[in-house]
């Protein structure tokens, strides 16, 4: 089968690899019929977790429809020929953590549990086509996917909605939900969001669902200005970076106090014209530094006092100048995680259903998974007005 694999920093490749095969009898294959680049993607591709190795299949935003089922998959949930989406974090469904709900941080689907003993303290769940931190799972940008305990981690799709519409839920649509829902929103609160990429769209939207009486969203008007308007295209007050002064604009916003919820929907690679923002480049390009933690200070500088600050943004290692004064001072809560996919798919097929939102608005491009590389640059280098993109196998 054709496979998007990793090469090497900023060098991908689509390559034919072998067809996955059921290995444990509760797996399933899939065939994927929409699969998407992440943002989370571009921290491997920029060479930032160094825990990948030439040749592994990348791609963790899949679905299709599942060709293949081993004996012990419950039949009664998942069999041959449903349509599904694939969440990212591989659940076990049973332990300690899968049972509170906590699917991305399950204690067995990580084969290399090792490797996170040694970097997280605690390993946490396999997650498809996103190192070997993370178990060395082959990903889903790829015509076909192995899935692990398939009863459990295959969502079932009702037949009547597009890809487009549903594709999503694999990540970035409970992600930027998540990011704000874990908050615990009040209906008049102010939520401030860092980064207008998918991540952050969806997180703009979410907040309206949550019903946020205010959403603020903050990008790079330089860069990205197509993004800003989409954010304002959903409701959201924006503020450009490249121009504006973000604490004095928050400030403004909210009458002085700052917004009640801070999303971090940026995550390591955070760029900026501040000085904090140069040393964390000179830092960073030193190895003094793994991640640039720009938007987590600048959070917790805007947040109100009590208020609660979401990073949502994928971190790797070690910050740097995180302002620990204030953050305790203040009194803010920091609420973090890979998403817990699983827990908000039927929550927001609901939404779906009912219309209260249609997650295509995010699809600036398709292309053919055979032209995967152009795509990584388009979408590293935010050209084209590139949003988000959705990679078809068998175009
Ligand atoms: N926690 C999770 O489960 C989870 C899931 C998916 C993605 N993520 C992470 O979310 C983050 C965003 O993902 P994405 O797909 O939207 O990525 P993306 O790279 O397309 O978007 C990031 C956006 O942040 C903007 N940005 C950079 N510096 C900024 C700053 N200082 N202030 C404000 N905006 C800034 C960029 O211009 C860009 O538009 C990534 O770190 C990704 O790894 C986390
Ligand atoms: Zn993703
Ligand atoms: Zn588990």
């Amino acid at each position: 089968m054709k496979a998007v694999t990793w090469c090497a920093p900023y060098k991908v490749s689509v390559e034919n690899v072998p067809d996955p095969k059921i290995i444990n009898r509760r797996d399933a294959i899939v065939r994927i019929t929409s699969t998407c680049i992440c943002g989370s993607d571009l921290h491997l591709y920029d060479g930032c977790i160094p825990f990948m190795k030439p040749g592994d299949v990348m791609g963790h935003e899949p679905m299709g429809v599942v060709e293949e089922v081993g004996p012990d998959v419950d039949k009664n949930k998942i069999k041959k020929g449903d349509r599904v989406v694939v969440p990212f974090p591989i659940a076990c469904g049973a332990c300690f953590f899968c049972q509170r709900g906590l699917t991305s941080c399950c204690d067995n689907t990580n084969p290399k549990a090792y490797l996170g003993d040694h970097v997280l303290g605690q390993p946490t769940a396999g997650i498809y086509g996103y190192s070997h931190l993370t178990g060395g799972f082959a990903g889903g940008q790829a015509q076909f996917l192995r899935t692990p305990l398939a009863d459990v981690n295959l969502q079932k799709l009702p037949e009547d909605l597009e890809d487009h519409q549903v594709v999503f839920l694999s990540d970035i649509f409970p992600t930027g939900y998540m990011a704000v829902q874990h908050c615990n929103p009040q209906p008049d609160d102010t939520v401030a969001i860092w980064g207008c990429g998918p991540v952050g769209q969806f997180a703009i939207r979410s907040a309206f669902l949550l019903k946020a009486a205010k959403v603020i969203a903050i990008d790079d008007g330089k860069r990205v200005p197509s993004r800003l308007k989409m954010a304002r295209d959903a409701g959201a007050i924006t503020i450009d970076f490249s121009e504006e002064y973000v604490y004095e604009r928050l400030l403004e916003l909210t009458g002085g106090i700052g917004p009640d919820i801070c999303v971090d929907a940026v995550g390591m690679e955070a760029h900026g014209y501040s000085p904090d923002a140069l040393y964390d480049k000179i830092k960073n390009l030193t190895m003094l530094e793994t991640d640039r933690p720009k938007v987590i200070r600048q959070a917790i500088h805007c947040c109100r006092k009590g208020g609660t600050v979401s990073i949502i943004g994928v971190y790797g290692g070690l910050s740097d100048k995180i302002p620990t004064g204030a953050l305790m001072n203040k009194g803010l809560t920091i609420k973090t995680g890979q998403c817990h996919v699983h827990r908000y798919v039927p929550e927001l097929l609901d939404h779906i259903r009912h219309r209260r939102i249609d997650p295509s608005f995010v699809v600036t491009h398709r292309l053919p998974l055979s032209q995967a590389v152009e795509g990584y640059k388009m979408f590293r280098f935010r050209q084209d007005e590139c949003v988000k993109i959705v990679l078809d196998p068998a175009a």
